[in-house]
């Protein structure tokens, strides 16, 4: 067993690990348990790979970075973290590099890691100045990127092979500083395809869910179904929806690694889109609050400036060139080993997760509907329908 897995292992067993990822929580749940991805098939007694990899992570120690972690060392890898510090107090009984990816690379000179994870969000320097000092120190280099990247989701199915952004579909000035979410995505995509050709693999997840998550994007639902009552709920129930567990993206992220296979990867779940009334519906079954819901058009929505996403988390209704937004084809993706954990394990895991939180933090939701607009909205449409 490799001295970092059974570091990893021994912490876990002693409880260490917090929340299951590092010797200390996650910023700003010092209060939490042991809740990170407890549940499921993510856990210390995944199997050893059968050969172990020296896995590079530059961040780490956000919200998707420490399950990267975790799922690499569950498998008894060796990791190594590039960041400005927030790795030395997080994984202490790990190599973190210090240095900074707006210039200071100096610390990966000399050195050879097999994959090299890289998380960085939105910055093409970043990748500029990352590939030029990693493209012969590594065999692998894999990019978290996004759905964004994608310029048109009209299609059905969706495939990796529809177009993504470009400074002219755009409309962005090449010298534009700030470059848009998506279109900055689809340029880092290229300029690790170009300085490691055949060697990149670029993945595009949709929105990642489950513990840890401080966007509250999902967690706004099992946490209001959890709070019970009648509940808004958008459309009439059979919109399709396909997001994905953070444990099992990064675990997924491992196994391209192991397989050494690069090319590009959708990263959304489950592999037949589920109806939106499938995905609340299932939510409550792991609650034991009385709760109803209360389907609510788009169109009436929309009158009350509810938007789909911000409003109504996870929600993009497939109409206006969204059609393939949730209706991904993941053949390839499955076939390269991407797995999904049932949603009651997800579901569970975030309100174990949520129910940790400080108090203060448990009642600062980041998205979703606030309770009294919640009121404000469903009183309106029962006036309406009659
Ligand atoms: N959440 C979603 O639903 C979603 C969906 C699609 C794609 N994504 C993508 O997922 C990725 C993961 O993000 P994450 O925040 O969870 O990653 P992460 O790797 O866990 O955290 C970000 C890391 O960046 C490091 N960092 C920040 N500024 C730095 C700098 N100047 N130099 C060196 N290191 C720096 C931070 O450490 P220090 O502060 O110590 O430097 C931290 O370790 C992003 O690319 C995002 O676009 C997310």
């Amino acid at each position: 067993m490799s001295p970092t897995r059974k570091d990893f292992l021994n912490l876990s067993a002693t409880g260490a690990l917090g929340m299951g990822l590092g010797a200390r929580p996650v910023a700003g749940h010092e209060a939490a348990g042991p809740v990170h991805g407890t549940t499921g098939t993510s856990s210390p007694e995944r199997q050893e790979a059968p050969r172990r990899l020296d896995v590079l992570v530059l961040g780490g120690t956000g919200f998707i970075g420490p399950f990267q972690v975790r799922s690499a060392l569950e498998r008894g890898h060796s990791v190594t973290l590039f960041n400005r510090g927030s790795g030395r107090a997080m994984f202490p009984y790990l190599e973190t590099i210090v240095g900074d990816r707006n210039g200071d690379y100096e610390g990966l000179r000399g050195r050879r890691w097999d994959v090299v994870i890289d998380n960085a969000t939105n910055n093409t320097r970043w990748m500029e100045l990352a590939t030029e000092a990693l493209q012969d120190a590594t065999d692998q280099y894999v990019f978290v990127s996004s759905r964004s990247a994608y310029a048109d989701v009209s299609r059905v199915p969706m495939t990796s092979e529809a177009p993504t952004w470009t400074f002219e579909t755009a409309d962005v000035p090449r010298d534009q500083e700030r470059l848009p979410y998506g279109l900055g995505k689809a340029e880092m995509e290229r300029i690790a395809q170009r300085a490691l050709p055949g060697r990149a693999t670029i993945l595009r997840p949709g929105l990642i869910i489950g513990p840890g998550d401080e966007t509250d994007r999902f967690t706004y639902w099992p946490v209001r179904i959890d709070r019970g009552g009648e509940i808004l709920a958008p459309g009439n129930g059979t919109d399709p929806v396909q997001i994905i567990d953070v444990r099992d993206f990064t675990d997924f992220t491992v196994k391209l690694a192991e397989d050494a296979t690069t090319g590009i990867f959708n990263c959304v779940g489950p592999r037949t889109p589920r109806p939106f009334a499938e995905l609340l519906y299932g939510i409550r079954a792991v609650t034991t609050t009385e709760a109803s819901f209360t389907w609510v058009p788009q169109d009436f929505l929309a009158r009350f400036d509810v938007m789909p996403y911000r409003e109504m988390p996870a929600w993009r209704p497939p109409t206006n060139g969204n059609e393939g937004f949730a209706r991904f084809d993941l053949t390839p993706e499955v076939e390269a080993g991407l797995t999904f954990r049932s949603l009651a394990d997800t579901a569970t895991a975030t309100l174990e997760y949520h129910y940790a939180r400080p108090l203060e933090r448990r009642e600062a939701f980041r998205s979703g509907l606030s309770a009294d607009r919640e009121r404000e909205v469903l009183a309106a449409w029962h006036a309406a329908s009659g």
